[in-house]
């Protein structure tokens, strides 16, 4: 069987019929064929490349909190290293400092620097008098460029542009809760209205 296809080949006026090769047909068959069954398979896996799930418990996916972790209300920021944060429980606006409204609950604070990626550690001795900030004690403060933040991950002092970047916490039924650390948001003023109310 012949299947006359129309090409340019530089004759004037155009157009000129030309037949395929027996090898070419062949050639041209197997392609479609290879693409028709990809199309297929694609098609089986909902459409796209299936992401792998991360396992609960590992830093990309859920870091389950156990009750008897989470601080008390104003209590000390505990670190969580397996998800990379801190978790705080604040109370009504403890680390507001550009006083936009927090309302207190728990928050997590990405522990990765917003200037240079470094870790930021809670230093519970820093008095804020150093950064324009007198009366309160306890900052997050980076040791690489000393960019400072509060207790809500609010910058107040240091090179970084921005606040430090929060996660989202579900609270179980239980009391303890998952920290989804595949949803980091960068920071903002607005993080002390981004807790979550705990009740224990
Ligand atoms: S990396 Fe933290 S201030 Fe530069």
């Amino acid at each position: 069987m012949r299947y006359p296809l129309f090409v340019t080949d530089g004759h004037p006026g155009g157009r000129k019929p030309r037949t395929p090769t027996r090898r070419s047909f062949l050639r041209g068959s197997a392609a479609a064929f290879f693409v028709t069954v990809a199309g297929g398979v694609l098609a089986a896996c909902g459409g796209g490349v299936a992401r792998r799930e991360v396992p609960l418990g590992s830093f990309g996916g859920k870091i389950p909190v156990e009750k008897d972790q989470i601080p008390a209300p104003g209590g000390e920021p505990v670190l969580i290293p397996g998800g990379r944060f801190w978790l705080l429980n604040l109370k009504p606006g403890e680390g507001d400092i550009k006083k936009v409204g927090g309302a207190g609950g728990l928050i997590a604070l990405y522990t990765k620097c917003p200037h240079a990626g470094c870790q930021v550690p809670w230093q519970a001795e820093f008095d804020g008098a150093n950064v324009n900030q007198p009366g309160i004690i306890g900052w997050f403060r980076c040791p690489c460029h000393l960019s400072t933040f509060s207790r809500a991950g609010i910058l107040v002092s240091g090179p970084s542009s921005r606040p430090m970047s929060t996660m989202p916490i579900t609270v179980l039924q239980d009391g303890s809760l998952h920290v989804d650390t595949s949803k980091i948001t960068a920071g903002l003023a607005e993080n002390p209205k981004r807790t979550v109310p705990y009740a224990g």
